[in-house]
Protein backbone atom coordinates (compact mmCIF):
# COMPACT_ATOMS: atom_id res chain seq x y z
CA UNK A 1 0.00 0.00 0.00
CA UNK A 2 0.98 3.61 -0.71
CA UNK A 3 2.00 6.15 1.75
CA UNK A 4 -1.50 8.03 0.69
CA UNK A 5 -3.69 4.99 0.48
CA UNK A 6 -2.28 4.24 4.35
CA UNK A 7 -3.11 7.19 5.45
CA UNK A 8 -6.31 8.00 3.37
CA UNK A 9 -7.53 5.19 5.27
CA UNK A 10 -7.02 5.93 8.76
CA UNK A 11 -9.91 7.60 11.02
CA UNK A 12 -9.32 8.75 14.36
CA UNK A 13 -11.91 9.37 16.88
CA UNK A 14 -12.84 9.80 20.61
CA UNK A 15 -15.73 8.10 22.49
CA UNK A 16 -17.46 10.00 24.76
CA UNK A 17 -20.28 9.75 27.61
CA UNK A 18 -21.58 10.39 30.70
CA UNK A 19 -20.65 7.12 33.29
CA UNK A 20 -23.00 4.16 32.13
CA UNK A 21 -24.46 5.68 28.75
CA UNK A 22 -22.80 2.63 27.29
CA UNK A 23 -19.11 3.65 25.79
CA UNK A 24 -17.37 0.62 26.47
CA UNK A 25 -20.05 -1.22 25.49
CA UNK A 26 -20.17 0.64 22.01
CA UNK A 27 -16.53 0.72 21.98
CA UNK A 28 -16.68 -3.24 22.22
CA UNK A 29 -18.94 -4.04 19.75
CA UNK A 30 -17.01 -1.89 17.29
CA UNK A 31 -14.05 -4.26 18.47
CA UNK A 32 -15.92 -6.94 17.67
CA UNK A 33 -17.01 -6.22 13.95
CA UNK A 34 -13.20 -5.42 13.21
CA UNK A 35 -12.30 -8.89 14.39
CA UNK A 36 -9.85 -7.11 17.21
CA UNK A 37 -11.02 -8.83 19.70
CA UNK A 38 -13.20 -12.29 20.22
CA UNK A 39 -15.66 -11.93 22.79
CA UNK A 40 -16.98 -9.18 24.70
CA UNK A 41 -15.68 -8.15 28.56
CA UNK A 42 -11.94 -7.85 27.16
CA UNK A 43 -11.96 -4.04 26.98
CA UNK A 44 -13.09 -3.93 30.87
CA UNK A 45 -13.02 -6.79 33.12
CA UNK A 46 -16.39 -5.64 34.45
CA UNK A 47 -17.15 -8.55 36.80
CA UNK A 48 -13.62 -8.14 38.50
CA UNK A 49 -14.72 -4.72 38.76
CA UNK A 50 -17.82 -5.24 40.38
CA UNK A 51 -15.86 -6.77 43.10
CA UNK A 52 -14.06 -3.87 43.81
CA UNK A 53 -15.92 -2.00 46.48
CA UNK A 54 -13.51 0.11 48.09
CA UNK A 55 -12.89 3.36 46.66
CA UNK A 56 -9.48 2.95 46.27
CA UNK A 57 -10.22 0.60 43.92
CA UNK A 58 -12.36 2.07 42.25
CA UNK A 59 -10.28 4.91 41.42
CA UNK A 60 -7.48 2.12 40.54
CA UNK A 61 -10.21 0.56 38.45
CA UNK A 62 -10.78 3.66 36.71
CA UNK A 63 -7.34 4.72 35.89
CA UNK A 64 -7.06 1.10 35.14
CA UNK A 65 -9.93 1.79 32.66
CA UNK A 66 -7.96 5.03 31.12
CA UNK A 67 -4.71 3.03 30.68
CA UNK A 68 -5.49 0.42 29.53
CA UNK A 69 -8.46 1.37 27.02
CA UNK A 70 -6.81 4.46 26.27
CA UNK A 71 -6.15 4.03 22.83
CA UNK A 72 -7.49 0.88 20.74
CA UNK A 73 -6.58 0.63 16.93
CA UNK A 74 -8.60 -2.25 14.89
CA UNK A 75 -9.15 -2.51 10.54
CA UNK A 76 -12.77 -2.53 9.16
CA UNK A 77 -13.61 -2.82 5.72
CA UNK A 78 -10.19 -1.65 4.61
CA UNK A 79 -10.48 1.27 7.00
CA UNK A 80 -7.90 1.51 9.96
CA UNK A 81 -9.65 2.87 13.02
CA UNK A 82 -7.98 4.64 15.93
CA UNK A 83 -10.17 4.95 18.89
CA UNK A 84 -9.26 7.12 21.72
CA UNK A 85 -10.91 6.71 25.26
CA UNK A 86 -11.49 9.88 27.13
CA UNK A 87 -11.52 9.31 31.14
CA UNK A 88 -14.41 7.52 32.74
CA UNK A 89 -14.85 9.16 35.94
CA UNK A 90 -17.23 12.21 36.38
CA UNK A 91 -14.50 14.63 36.98
CA UNK A 92 -13.11 16.72 33.90
CA UNK A 93 -9.88 16.81 33.75
CA UNK A 94 -7.07 18.08 31.50
CA UNK A 95 -6.57 14.72 30.46
CA UNK A 96 -9.92 14.33 28.69
CA UNK A 97 -9.48 17.48 26.77
CA UNK A 98 -5.68 16.66 25.94
CA UNK A 99 -7.41 13.51 23.90
CA UNK A 100 -9.78 15.49 22.29
CA UNK A 101 -6.46 17.15 21.21
CA UNK A 102 -5.17 13.76 19.76
CA UNK A 103 -8.55 13.31 17.66
CA UNK A 104 -10.14 14.35 14.40
CA UNK A 105 -13.94 13.49 15.50
CA UNK A 106 -15.99 12.66 18.32
CA UNK A 107 -18.89 10.02 19.12
CA UNK A 108 -21.35 11.03 21.74
CA UNK A 109 -23.11 7.91 23.50
CA UNK A 110 -26.47 9.33 25.52
CA UNK A 111 -28.10 6.87 27.65
CA UNK A 112 -32.27 7.36 25.88
CA UNK A 113 -33.71 6.93 29.42
CA UNK A 114 -31.23 10.00 30.53
CA UNK A 115 -30.30 12.13 27.87
CA UNK A 116 -27.74 14.42 28.30
CA UNK A 117 -26.21 14.36 31.42
CA UNK A 118 -23.39 16.80 32.95
CA UNK A 119 -20.27 14.86 32.20
CA UNK A 120 -21.39 14.48 28.53
CA UNK A 121 -21.95 18.23 28.84
CA UNK A 122 -18.55 18.83 29.96
CA UNK A 123 -16.86 16.91 27.58
CA UNK A 124 -19.28 17.68 24.91
CA UNK A 125 -18.00 21.55 25.54
CA UNK A 126 -14.05 20.81 24.78
CA UNK A 127 -15.53 19.41 21.86
CA UNK A 128 -16.81 22.75 20.38
CA UNK A 129 -13.40 24.32 21.08
CA UNK A 130 -12.05 22.23 18.64
CA UNK A 131 -14.89 22.31 16.07
CA UNK A 132 -14.81 18.88 15.43
CA UNK A 133 -17.69 16.52 13.72
CA UNK A 134 -19.55 15.18 16.58
CA UNK A 135 -21.86 12.23 15.98
CA UNK A 136 -25.15 11.06 18.72
CA UNK A 137 -25.38 7.74 19.33
CA UNK A 138 -28.07 7.54 21.12
CA UNK A 139 -28.25 3.98 23.32
CA UNK A 140 -30.08 1.41 25.06
CA UNK A 141 -33.61 1.77 22.85
CA UNK A 142 -33.94 -1.63 23.99
CA UNK A 143 -34.43 0.03 27.27
CA UNK A 144 -37.76 2.41 28.15
CA UNK A 145 -36.44 5.38 26.56
CA UNK A 146 -37.72 9.41 26.54
CA UNK A 147 -39.66 10.78 23.43
CA UNK A 148 -37.07 11.10 20.75
CA UNK A 149 -38.12 14.12 19.54
CA UNK A 150 -37.51 15.89 23.08
CA UNK A 151 -33.88 13.75 23.34
CA UNK A 152 -32.92 15.81 19.85
CA UNK A 153 -33.93 18.80 21.06
CA UNK A 154 -32.55 18.49 24.45
CA UNK A 155 -29.20 18.00 22.39
CA UNK A 156 -29.98 20.82 20.47
CA UNK A 157 -31.03 23.39 23.40
CA UNK A 158 -28.18 22.03 26.15
CA UNK A 159 -25.38 21.49 23.82
CA UNK A 160 -26.00 24.30 21.25
CA UNK A 161 -25.72 21.87 17.95
CA UNK A 162 -28.20 21.55 15.83
CA UNK A 163 -29.06 17.43 14.91
CA UNK A 164 -30.35 15.60 11.97
CA UNK A 165 -31.15 12.01 12.90
CA UNK A 166 -29.74 9.57 10.20
CA UNK A 167 -32.34 6.79 11.31
CA UNK A 168 -35.42 7.16 13.68
CA UNK A 169 -36.32 4.39 16.25
CA UNK A 170 -39.31 2.49 16.21
CA UNK A 171 -40.92 2.39 20.02
CA UNK A 172 -38.88 1.50 22.62
CA UNK A 173 -37.70 -1.33 25.74
CA UNK A 174 -40.10 -3.98 24.94
CA UNK A 175 -41.88 -2.57 22.51
CA UNK A 176 -38.60 -1.53 20.53
CA UNK A 177 -38.71 -2.72 16.78
CA UNK A 178 -36.09 -1.43 15.29
CA UNK A 179 -34.99 2.13 13.53
CA UNK A 180 -36.19 3.53 10.18
CA UNK A 181 -32.96 4.34 8.08
CA UNK A 182 -33.97 8.07 6.17
CA UNK A 183 -31.71 7.99 3.45
CA UNK A 184 -32.41 4.36 2.14
CA UNK A 185 -35.60 4.67 3.46
CA UNK A 186 -36.02 1.35 5.09
CA UNK A 187 -37.03 -0.55 8.03
CA UNK A 188 -34.13 -1.95 9.66
CA UNK A 189 -36.08 -4.42 12.28
CA UNK A 190 -34.53 -5.09 15.25
CA UNK A 191 -34.61 -9.08 16.28
CA UNK A 192 -33.34 -9.43 19.77
CA UNK A 193 -30.32 -11.90 19.64
CA UNK A 194 -28.50 -11.69 22.79
CA UNK A 195 -25.57 -9.95 21.74
CA UNK A 196 -24.73 -11.73 18.93
CA UNK A 197 -22.12 -10.74 16.50
CA UNK A 198 -24.13 -10.16 13.63
CA UNK A 199 -27.63 -8.09 14.23
CA UNK A 200 -30.89 -9.31 12.77
CA UNK A 201 -31.90 -6.77 10.33
CA UNK A 202 -34.78 -7.08 7.93
CA UNK A 203 -35.33 -4.35 5.27
CA UNK A 204 -38.78 -2.97 4.38
CA UNK A 205 -39.86 0.00 2.75
CA UNK A 206 -42.32 2.50 4.98
CA UNK A 207 -44.85 2.33 2.52
CA UNK A 208 -44.89 -1.75 2.45
CA UNK A 209 -48.42 -3.34 3.57
CA UNK A 210 -46.33 -6.08 4.59
CA UNK A 211 -44.91 -3.36 7.20
CA UNK A 212 -48.49 -3.35 9.69
CA UNK A 213 -47.32 -7.31 10.25
CA UNK A 214 -43.88 -6.91 11.38
CA UNK A 215 -44.17 -3.47 13.36
CA UNK A 216 -47.91 -3.71 14.42
CA UNK A 217 -50.44 -1.39 13.16
CA UNK A 218 -49.97 1.36 15.82
CA UNK A 219 -46.17 1.79 15.48
CA UNK A 220 -46.00 2.21 11.98
CA UNK A 221 -48.87 4.72 11.98
CA UNK A 222 -46.89 6.55 14.33
CA UNK A 223 -44.21 6.06 12.41
CA UNK A 224 -44.89 7.53 9.08
CA UNK A 225 -46.34 10.57 11.48
CA UNK A 226 -43.19 11.03 13.12
CA UNK A 227 -41.26 10.92 9.94
CA UNK A 228 -43.75 13.76 8.01
CA UNK A 229 -42.57 15.79 11.00
CA UNK A 230 -39.12 15.14 10.83
CA UNK A 231 -38.68 15.73 7.22
CA UNK A 232 -40.73 18.89 7.75
CA UNK A 233 -39.22 20.29 10.93
CA UNK A 234 -35.98 19.29 11.11
CA UNK A 235 -32.92 20.77 9.32
CA UNK A 236 -31.64 19.63 6.03
CA UNK A 237 -28.69 17.32 6.23
CA UNK A 238 -25.35 19.23 5.29
CA UNK A 239 -22.12 17.81 5.23
CA UNK A 240 -20.19 21.40 5.97
CA UNK A 241 -22.42 21.84 8.72
CA UNK A 242 -21.40 18.40 10.41
CA UNK A 243 -17.59 18.74 9.14
CA UNK A 244 -17.07 21.71 11.12
CA UNK A 245 -18.80 20.30 14.39
CA UNK A 246 -22.21 22.92 13.64
CA UNK A 247 -24.60 19.88 13.04
CA UNK A 248 -24.72 16.58 14.90
CA UNK A 249 -25.52 12.85 12.75
CA UNK A 250 -27.67 11.41 15.18
CA UNK A 251 -28.25 7.54 14.95
CA UNK A 252 -30.92 5.44 17.77
CA UNK A 253 -29.83 1.89 18.99
CA UNK A 254 -28.81 -0.53 21.24
CA UNK A 255 -25.57 -1.55 21.99
CA UNK A 256 -25.70 -4.02 24.45
CA UNK A 257 -27.96 -6.04 22.21
CA UNK A 258 -25.56 -4.89 18.67
CA UNK A 259 -28.50 -3.34 17.25
CA UNK A 260 -27.44 -0.33 14.77
CA UNK A 261 -24.23 -0.63 15.75
CA UNK A 262 -22.53 -1.50 12.12
CA UNK A 263 -25.09 0.70 10.39
CA UNK A 264 -23.70 3.47 12.52
CA UNK A 265 -19.88 2.58 11.63
CA UNK A 266 -20.85 2.51 8.60
CA UNK A 267 -22.18 5.93 7.73
CA UNK A 268 -19.59 7.50 10.37
CA UNK A 269 -16.67 6.40 8.30
CA UNK A 270 -18.58 7.56 5.22
CA UNK A 271 -18.60 10.75 6.85
CA UNK A 272 -15.54 11.13 8.34
CA UNK A 273 -12.64 11.96 7.01
CA UNK A 274 -8.60 10.74 6.72
CA UNK A 275 -6.64 12.68 9.21
CA UNK A 276 -6.87 16.59 9.65
CA UNK A 277 -4.13 19.13 9.20
CA UNK A 278 -2.52 20.62 12.24
CA UNK A 279 -1.25 23.79 13.05
CA UNK A 280 2.25 25.08 13.71
CA UNK A 281 2.09 29.33 14.16
CA UNK A 282 1.16 30.32 10.50
CA UNK A 283 1.87 26.92 8.87
CA UNK A 284 -0.39 24.40 8.39
CA UNK A 285 0.89 20.73 8.85
CA UNK A 286 -0.85 18.46 6.31
CA UNK A 287 -1.05 14.70 6.87
CA UNK A 288 -0.62 13.70 3.26
CA UNK A 289 2.07 16.53 1.89
CA UNK A 290 4.76 16.28 5.01
CA UNK A 291 7.12 13.77 6.14
CA UNK A 292 7.01 12.57 9.66
CA UNK A 293 5.98 14.19 12.93
CA UNK A 294 4.01 14.10 16.12
CA UNK A 295 3.00 16.02 19.21
CA UNK A 296 2.69 14.40 23.05
CA UNK A 297 -0.80 14.50 23.97
CA UNK A 298 -1.04 12.65 27.08
CA UNK A 299 2.31 11.06 29.43
CA UNK A 300 1.39 8.41 31.57
CA UNK A 301 3.89 7.25 34.44
CA UNK A 302 4.14 3.82 35.94
CA UNK A 303 1.89 2.28 33.79
CA UNK A 304 3.66 -0.73 34.54
CA UNK A 305 4.51 -0.85 38.35
CA UNK A 306 7.09 -3.66 38.58
CA UNK A 307 9.13 -1.44 35.69
CA UNK A 308 8.61 2.10 36.46
CA UNK A 309 8.14 2.95 33.26
CA UNK A 310 6.63 6.14 31.42
CA UNK A 311 5.24 6.35 28.10
CA UNK A 312 4.65 9.13 26.01
CA UNK A 313 1.49 9.09 23.61
CA UNK A 314 2.19 11.04 20.39
CA UNK A 315 -0.40 11.45 17.56
CA UNK A 316 1.42 10.49 14.39
CA UNK A 317 0.56 14.24 12.45
CA UNK A 318 1.49 13.71 9.15
CA UNK A 319 3.86 10.89 6.60
CA UNK A 320 4.88 7.68 8.42
CA UNK A 321 6.63 6.89 11.05
CA UNK A 322 9.76 4.25 11.26
CA UNK A 323 11.40 2.84 14.36
CA UNK A 324 14.73 2.34 13.12
CA UNK A 325 14.85 6.01 11.90
CA UNK A 326 15.99 8.86 13.96
CA UNK A 327 13.84 12.00 14.63
CA UNK A 328 14.00 15.56 15.82
CA UNK A 329 12.75 16.17 19.05
CA UNK A 330 12.14 19.82 18.76
CA UNK A 331 11.45 20.95 22.59
CA UNK A 332 14.71 19.07 23.32
CA UNK A 333 16.71 20.72 20.78
CA UNK A 334 17.64 16.66 19.43
CA UNK A 335 17.97 13.61 17.06
CA UNK A 336 16.75 10.77 19.22
CA UNK A 337 15.24 7.42 18.17
CA UNK A 338 12.12 6.59 19.37
CA UNK A 339 11.90 3.75 22.31
CA UNK A 340 10.00 0.74 22.16
CA UNK A 341 7.53 2.35 20.15
CA UNK A 342 4.28 0.62 20.54
CA UNK A 343 0.62 0.31 20.41
CA UNK A 344 -2.31 -0.06 22.50
CA UNK A 345 -4.80 -2.68 21.66
CA UNK A 346 -7.40 -2.99 24.49
CA UNK A 347 -5.51 -4.79 27.47
CA UNK A 348 -2.55 -5.10 25.32
CA UNK A 349 0.54 -3.79 23.90
CA UNK A 350 2.28 -4.28 20.78
CA UNK A 351 5.52 -3.07 19.81
CA UNK A 352 5.59 -1.53 16.41
CA UNK A 353 7.78 -0.85 13.60
CA UNK A 354 5.95 1.82 11.63
CA UNK A 355 2.74 4.19 12.01
CA UNK A 356 1.01 6.40 10.01
CA UNK A 357 -0.69 9.92 10.20
CA UNK A 358 -3.84 9.58 12.42
CA UNK A 359 -2.42 6.68 14.36
CA UNK A 360 -1.74 7.04 18.32
CA UNK A 361 1.34 5.46 19.37
CA UNK A 362 3.12 4.92 23.10
CA UNK A 363 6.90 5.56 23.21
CA UNK A 364 8.52 4.64 26.71
CA UNK A 365 9.89 8.07 27.96
CA UNK A 366 13.30 8.49 29.72
CA UNK A 367 11.83 11.62 31.37
CA UNK A 368 12.62 13.93 28.09
CA UNK A 369 9.34 14.62 26.85
CA UNK A 370 6.47 16.87 28.56
CA UNK A 371 3.17 17.33 27.43
CA UNK A 372 3.00 19.43 23.93
CA UNK A 373 6.28 18.64 22.70
CA UNK A 374 6.78 18.59 18.67
CA UNK A 375 8.79 15.56 16.81
CA UNK A 376 9.18 15.76 13.39
CA UNK A 377 11.70 14.61 10.29
CA UNK A 378 15.09 15.60 11.19
CA UNK A 379 15.86 18.90 9.04
CA UNK A 380 12.27 20.25 10.33
CA UNK A 381 12.50 22.60 12.85
CA UNK A 382 8.38 23.35 13.25
CA UNK A 383 6.41 23.58 16.46
CA UNK A 384 2.81 22.26 16.57
CA UNK A 385 0.68 25.00 18.78
CA UNK A 386 0.69 24.19 22.66
CA UNK A 387 -1.74 22.49 24.30
CA UNK A 388 -3.51 25.00 26.34
CA UNK A 389 -3.53 24.23 30.08
CA UNK A 390 -6.48 24.65 32.21
CA UNK A 391 -6.28 26.92 35.34
CA UNK A 392 -7.00 24.67 37.94
CA UNK A 393 -9.63 25.44 40.55
CA UNK A 394 -9.18 23.75 43.30
CA UNK A 395 -6.04 23.55 45.48
CA UNK A 396 -4.91 21.89 48.53
CA UNK A 397 -1.86 22.27 50.76
CA UNK A 398 0.06 18.48 51.16
CA UNK A 399 2.66 17.34 52.73
CA UNK A 400 4.44 13.84 53.26
CA UNK A 401 3.64 13.03 57.06
CA UNK A 402 6.15 10.58 57.48
CA UNK A 403 8.99 13.38 57.11
CA UNK A 404 11.65 10.94 56.43
CA UNK A 405 10.13 10.28 53.08
CA UNK A 406 10.47 14.13 52.03
CA UNK A 407 12.85 12.95 49.02
CA UNK A 408 9.87 9.77 47.57
CA UNK A 409 7.20 12.59 48.06
CA UNK A 410 8.65 15.29 45.87
CA UNK A 411 9.33 12.62 43.50
CA UNK A 412 6.50 11.64 43.06
CA UNK A 413 4.85 15.14 43.35
CA UNK A 414 6.65 16.06 40.75
CA UNK A 415 6.39 13.37 38.18
CA UNK A 416 2.52 13.19 38.30
CA UNK A 417 2.61 17.11 38.05
CA UNK A 418 4.84 16.72 34.86
CA UNK A 419 2.20 13.94 33.63
CA UNK A 420 -0.41 17.10 33.48
CA UNK A 421 -2.72 15.36 35.98
CA UNK A 422 -1.74 18.10 39.00
CA UNK A 423 0.08 21.48 38.94
CA UNK A 424 1.93 22.48 41.73
CA UNK A 425 2.64 25.42 43.71
CA UNK A 426 5.43 26.17 46.34
CA UNK A 427 4.66 29.09 48.93
CA UNK A 428 6.98 31.55 49.05
CA UNK A 429 10.03 32.02 51.83
CA UNK A 430 9.51 27.89 52.09
CA UNK A 431 11.65 24.74 51.01
CA UNK A 432 9.51 22.08 49.56
CA UNK A 433 8.76 21.21 52.28
CA UNK A 434 4.81 21.41 51.69
CA UNK A 435 3.54 21.55 48.44
CA UNK A 436 0.25 23.48 47.50
CA UNK A 437 -1.35 21.42 44.51
CA UNK A 438 -4.17 22.94 41.98
CA UNK A 439 -6.33 20.62 39.95
CA UNK A 440 -9.04 20.99 37.54
CA UNK A 441 -11.21 17.85 39.12
CA UNK A 442 -11.52 17.05 43.04
CA UNK A 443 -10.87 13.63 41.80
CA UNK A 444 -7.12 14.38 41.03
CA UNK A 445 -6.47 14.70 44.45
CA UNK A 446 -7.92 11.44 45.55
CA UNK A 447 -6.29 9.96 42.89
CA UNK A 448 -2.81 12.01 43.63
CA UNK A 449 -3.06 10.27 47.46
CA UNK A 450 -3.74 7.20 46.30
CA UNK A 451 -0.55 7.03 43.96
CA UNK A 452 1.71 8.70 46.33
CA UNK A 453 0.61 6.05 48.56
CA UNK A 454 0.95 2.77 46.03
CA UNK A 455 3.82 4.05 43.77
CA UNK A 456 5.56 6.00 46.12
CA UNK A 457 4.90 4.30 49.26
CA UNK A 458 3.94 7.95 51.37
CA UNK A 459 1.17 8.97 53.38
CA UNK A 460 -0.07 12.25 52.62
CA UNK A 461 -1.15 14.93 54.96
CA UNK A 462 -3.75 17.42 53.23
CA UNK A 463 -5.77 20.21 53.88
CA UNK A 464 -8.00 21.82 51.58
CA UNK A 465 -7.47 25.39 50.69
CA UNK A 466 -10.15 27.89 49.74
CA UNK A 467 -8.36 29.30 46.36
CA UNK A 468 -10.22 28.84 43.20
CA UNK A 469 -8.74 31.51 40.67
CA UNK A 470 -5.67 32.19 39.92
CA UNK A 471 -3.52 35.12 38.16
CA UNK A 472 0.04 34.92 36.56
CA UNK A 473 2.03 38.21 37.83
CA UNK A 474 3.41 40.17 34.85
CA UNK A 475 6.13 42.36 36.74
CA UNK A 476 9.33 42.38 35.37
CA UNK A 477 10.81 42.15 38.32
CA UNK A 478 9.74 39.37 41.68
CA UNK A 479 7.43 41.04 43.48
CA UNK A 480 7.24 40.72 47.30
CA UNK A 481 4.23 39.21 49.43
CA UNK A 482 5.21 41.98 52.23
CA UNK A 483 5.15 44.76 49.87
CA UNK A 484 1.42 43.85 48.75
CA UNK A 485 -2.08 44.21 49.61
CA UNK A 486 -3.19 41.22 49.11
CA UNK A 487 -6.46 40.06 51.51
CA UNK A 488 -7.01 37.11 51.75
CA UNK A 489 -5.54 36.19 48.13
CA UNK A 490 -1.99 34.39 48.53
CA UNK A 491 1.48 34.84 46.46
CA UNK A 492 3.03 31.40 45.28
CA UNK A 493 5.44 30.17 43.20
CA UNK A 494 5.09 27.98 40.31
CA UNK A 495 7.47 24.75 39.54
CA UNK A 496 8.58 27.33 36.13
CA UNK A 497 9.36 29.61 38.86
CA UNK A 498 6.56 32.16 38.05
CA UNK A 499 4.84 34.05 40.40
CA UNK A 500 1.27 33.26 40.82
CA UNK A 501 -1.04 34.86 43.10
CA UNK A 502 -4.36 32.30 44.11
CA UNK A 503 -7.59 34.08 45.17
CA UNK A 504 -10.58 33.15 46.70
CA UNK A 505 -13.41 34.65 44.39
CA UNK A 506 -13.67 36.07 41.08
CA UNK A 507 -14.19 39.65 43.03
CA UNK A 508 -11.10 39.40 45.12
CA UNK A 509 -9.22 39.37 41.70
CA UNK A 510 -10.57 42.89 41.43
CA UNK A 511 -9.88 43.61 45.36
CA UNK A 512 -6.54 42.85 44.52
CA UNK A 513 -6.01 44.65 41.49
CA UNK A 514 -7.11 47.86 42.77
CA UNK A 515 -5.18 48.31 45.88
CA UNK A 516 -1.98 46.90 44.31
CA UNK A 517 -2.09 49.59 41.14
CA UNK A 518 1.70 48.05 40.22
CA UNK A 519 0.45 44.56 39.79
CA UNK A 520 0.11 43.06 36.92
CA UNK A 521 -2.12 40.00 36.84
CA UNK A 522 -2.50 38.08 33.76
CA UNK A 523 -4.82 35.29 32.58
CA UNK A 524 -3.33 31.98 32.87
CA UNK A 525 -3.74 29.18 30.23
CA UNK A 526 -7.31 28.49 28.12
CA UNK A 527 -9.15 26.86 30.58
CA UNK A 528 -12.22 28.65 32.29
CA UNK A 529 -12.72 31.77 32.81
CA UNK A 530 -16.09 33.77 33.48
P1 LIG B 1 -19.80 3.25 30.08
O1 LIG B 1 -18.59 2.65 29.46
O2 LIG B 1 -20.35 4.39 29.27
O3 LIG B 1 -19.65 3.59 31.51
O4 LIG B 1 -20.97 2.18 30.01
P2 LIG B 1 -20.93 0.60 29.81
O5 LIG B 1 -20.67 0.26 28.39
O6 LIG B 1 -20.07 -0.01 30.84
O7 LIG B 1 -22.47 0.26 30.09
C1 LIG B 1 -23.09 0.57 31.31
C2 LIG B 1 -24.21 -0.43 31.56
O8 LIG B 1 -25.23 -0.27 30.56
C3 LIG B 1 -23.78 -1.88 31.48
O9 LIG B 1 -24.57 -2.62 32.38
C4 LIG B 1 -24.15 -2.27 30.08
O10 LIG B 1 -24.35 -3.65 29.90
C5 LIG B 1 -25.44 -1.50 29.88
N1 LIG B 1 -25.73 -1.21 28.48
C6 LIG B 1 -24.90 -0.71 27.54
N2 LIG B 1 -25.54 -0.59 26.36
C7 LIG B 1 -26.80 -1.02 26.55
C8 LIG B 1 -27.93 -1.16 25.71
O11 LIG B 1 -27.92 -0.86 24.53
N3 LIG B 1 -29.06 -1.66 26.29
C9 LIG B 1 -29.12 -2.02 27.60
N4 LIG B 1 -30.26 -2.49 28.05
N5 LIG B 1 -28.07 -1.90 28.42
C10 LIG B 1 -26.92 -1.41 27.92
P3 LIG B 1 -24.03 -3.15 33.77
O12 LIG B 1 -25.15 -3.86 34.40
O13 LIG B 1 -23.39 -2.02 34.52
O14 LIG B 1 -22.84 -4.09 33.42
P4 LIG B 1 -22.86 -5.54 32.74
O15 LIG B 1 -22.87 -6.49 33.84
O16 LIG B 1 -24.08 -5.62 31.86
O17 LIG B 1 -21.60 -5.58 31.95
Amino acid sequence: MTLNEEITRRRTFAIISHPDAGKTTLTEKFLLYGGAIAQAGVVKGKKNARAATSDWMEIEKQRGISVTSSVMQFQYEGYCINILDTPGHQDFSEDTYRTLMAADSAVMVIDAAKGVEAQTRKLFKVCVMRDIPIFTFINKMDRESRDPFELCQEIEHELGIDTYAVNWPIGCGKEFQGVYDRKGGKIIHFTSNGGAKAATATQVNLDDPALDGLIGQRLHQQLSDDIELLDGASCDFDMDKVRHGKLSPVFFGSALTNFGVEPFLEEFLRMTTPPLPRMAGETVIDAFDEPFSAFVFKIQANMNKAHRDRIAFMRVVSGKFEADKEVYHVQGGKRIKLSRPQQLMAAEREIISEAYAGDIMGVFDPGIFSIGDTLCAPGSKFQFDPIPTFAPEHFQRIRSIDTMKRKQFLKGVEQIAQEGAIQIFKPPYTGMEEVIVGVVGTLQFDVLAYRLKSEYNVDLYTEGLPYCYLRLVGNEEPVKEDELNLGDAKLVEDYKGRQIVLFTSFWSINWVAERNKDLVLLEFGGGKEE
